[in-house]
């Protein structure tokens, strides 16, 4: 069978130096905010030419804790609104409810997924404060026309890089990146981190993941516990240096299957700049889609589905289970993720795209 991401073979290669980096923090016994973690953010800010890197519990936590930081320098409010995409993972839109503000949810453009600027406008209203973008499957928003959209309006431009490791970011806006094992740039467990080359954002970032406080038992604000820890820092720096290499990879293989992948049945993602991608994900649309993940799982290869159903007809958020947006919707239906990996051999891929052109 070849897995959908074999997370065993993607970190074999650094075991040894785990196990190094392991004894190591055991020697110090130092395990929660101390050199490794601030030897990541210095690495990690450097890696995507930020001024500062807070490392934090998970992606999600990133991203609340940008809103709040937003909220305790008084540049957002309570209640505030934050276009955020319709066509996104959950979590995008948990951050912003957890953080008491209104996410109003905008349609993707229906060849890259990510938000579409021509929807944002009509969207705004005198409690619009933020847009939240997500750079989905890895591939980069037209940020270009959302910055002039945020500046003509006066909004603040929050990112939710969760699985765009690598991307070439412009723009002095704060973002959140997950490391959760199978992301690009993958911890053993769940990990986090916020960049920015905002100060006085940074500085309230780094007081609230750690409750809040600056000096130890002295409280500035009502923070969180959502510290990077040591440990799974020690294992990203390991990781980090090869993190290009591995998006080349990714890259390289998502050319064959744009390139070899010959089906009228199904349809294969956009993507005029590679530059602009890292393909965390290589999602292909299909009208028959429980035929073709069935199909190919008698032939040996596994898919999943990101994302099977929409955050608005999500049980957990009811009030927006009326609510039509045709084009989110049409992706879900559709949607199937295709391994995609650094450590996919030729082979595997040549069988895979042999596999979808018989269907
Ligand atoms: C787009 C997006 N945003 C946010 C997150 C949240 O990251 P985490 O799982 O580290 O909390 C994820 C991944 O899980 C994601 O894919």
């Amino acid at each position: 069978m070849i897995k959908f991401l074999d997370l065993h073979k993607i970190n074999l290669p650094y075991q040894t130096a785990f196990q190094e980096k392991m004894q190591q923090v055991l020697d110090k016994g130092w395990f929660v905010l101390g050199e490794e973690v601030q030897a990541f953010e210095q690495q990690f800010a450097q890696y995507t030419k930020a001024k500062h890197c807070i490392g934090v519990g998970n992606g999600l936590d990133a991203m609340v804790l940008i809103f709040k930081a937003y909220i305790e320098l008084g540049l957002l409010q309570k209640g505030d609104e934050i276009i955020a995409p319709a066509n996104t993972y959950i979590a995008s839109i948990l951050a912003v409810l957890q953080a008491d503000l209104t996410p109003v949810l905008i349609e993707p453009d229906a060849e890259t997924y990510n938000l579409n600027p021509n929807e944002i406008e009509a969207k705004i209203t005198a409690k619009t404060k933020g847009i939240l973008v997500v750079h989905l499957y890895g591939q980069l928003a037209d940020m270009e026309a959302i910055s002039k959209i945020g500046l003509q309006h006066n909004l603040l431009i929050v990112e939710d890089a969760a699985q765009a490791q690598g991307l070439p970011f412009t723009g002095n806006h704060a973002r959140a990146f997950s490391f959760y094992p199978g992301k690009n740039l993958g911890a053993l467990g769940d990990a986090g981190c916020i960049t920015t080359d905002d100060s006085e954002l940074a500085k309230v970032l780094f007081a609230l993941r750690n409750y809040g406080s600056e000096q130890k038992y002295y409280n500035e604000y009502l923070g969180v516990n959502s510290r990077l820890d040591e440990i799974q820092a020690a294992f990203l720096t390991v990781k980090l240096p090869h993190l290009d290499k591995e998006n080349a990879l990714r890259k390289s293989i998502a050319q064959r299957y744009l390139t070899e992948i010959k089906n009228p049945k199904i349809s294969l993602p956009k993507c005029d700049d590679f530059q602009k991608h890292v393909f965390h994900l290589f999602v292909i649309r299909t009208a028959n889609r429980t035929n073709l993940q069935e199909y190919l799982k008698q032939n040996g290869i596994e898919t999943l589905i990101h994302y099977p159903l929409p955050p608005h007809q999500q049980k957990a958020l009811p009030d927006w289970n009326s609510l039509s947006y045709p084009i989110t919707e049409a992706i879900h239906r559709e949607v199937l993720s295709l391994p995609m990996s650094p450590v996919l051999t030729p082979e595997e891929v040549s069988h895979i795209i042999q596999m979808l052109n018989r269907f």
